[in-house]
């Protein structure tokens, strides 16, 4: 037997669909076009080129996108200074500072910046604050995009033994936290976690976020599980650069009930969770109740 394959693309699509439809309702009932500010510092590759595809996105659900791409010699209070201005600009309702920022500037003072209300990243201390408290808040996208791919096969998660394999900030600590929230029985494992492969082995669902290629095998995983794998690892193999998960794919496929594939699963799903917080966002600032998205 072989796993189902959850197709974040296909789930992705529906997803814009329905926020595009919420973003036109928003226009069309309340004269709100929802403004998404994409903070760029300096040249890192990939920042690039997320930078341009949420911009792109933003556009295609009929949101007004404010780029800025500052050099990387802008100092701390330069940037401070930029987020305050959009803070106060009404035609902005999210702001997210891509990260990594360069040396100079401290990224926990940069997220502190931000106002909470307009936090698309959900990074803000006031908004994991919130998470972790239990009120509703933005949530940071990546940990949105895989509990929606976790729903597409659980609509329940009530009791369920979850694993969470990493602890970042951006990733498995909000995931661990919404898991909770939604009554999963929730492990977290990190780098100093011992019998990682026992732990892997009862999780019916195990949520992988470690940015270590392939290092989850097949025989870690419970028969039937779900597995939900958040890495993006560029590997070389016979000269040819691919992308890889933290799971290894081919083995777990064979052993897991469904799988998030690698490229296809979570990625394809983290730019729209983007576009659901700014619509979010947007409501919220609207004095709206929030859209059903
Ligand atoms: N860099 C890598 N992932 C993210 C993210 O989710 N948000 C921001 N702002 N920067 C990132």
């Amino acid at each position: 037997m072989t796993a189902k394959i959850i197709d974040g693309k296909t789930i992705a699509a529906d997803l814009r669909t329905a926020v595009k439809a919420e973003t036109h309702r928003l226009t069309s009932e309340h004269g709100m076009v929802p403004g998404l500010a994409v903070v760029l510092v300096g040249d890192n590759a990939a920042s690039k080129s997320y930078v341009t595809s949420k911009s792109r996105a933003v556009v295609e659900v009929g949101m007004r996108p404010f780029d800025y791409h500052w050099p990387a010699d802008t100092t701390e209070a330069e940037l401070i200074a930029l987020v305050q201005k959009l803070n106060a600009d009404p035609a902005v309702q999210g702001i997210l500072v891509q990260l990594p920022l360069p040396p100079q500037i401290n990224p926990a003072r940069i997220i502190a910046s931000i106002t909470p209300d307009k936090d698309v990243d959900g990074f803000h201390p006031i908004n994991a604050g919130r998470l972790m408290t239990g009120l509703p808040t933005l949530m940071p996208c990546t940990p949105i995009a895989c509990i929606k791919l976790i729903k597409s096969v659980h609509p329940s998660l009530l009791g369920l033994d979850v694993l969470m394999v990493g602890r970042s900030h951006i990733v498995g600590n909000p995931l661990s936290q919404i898991l909770l929230n939604e009554n999963a029985t929730v492990t977290v494992a990190h780098t100093h976690t011992r019998h990682l492969q026992e732990l892997c082995r009862r999780a019916e669902i195990l949520c992988v976020a470690i940015g270590s290629a392939e290092f989850v095998r097949g025989d870690w995983i419970k028969p039937g599980a779900t597995v939900i794998d958040v890495g993006i690892n560029r590997v070389n193999h016979g000269g040819k650069s691919h992308i890889v998960g933290d799971v290894n794919y081919a083995e777990a496929v064979k052993v897991a009930g469904a799988i998030t594939p690698v490229p296809g699963g979570v990625g394809p799903m983290t730019i729209v969770c983007l576009l659901v917080n700014t619509l979010r966002a947007a409501y919220m600032q609207a004095g709206l109740p929030p859209p059903s998205v």
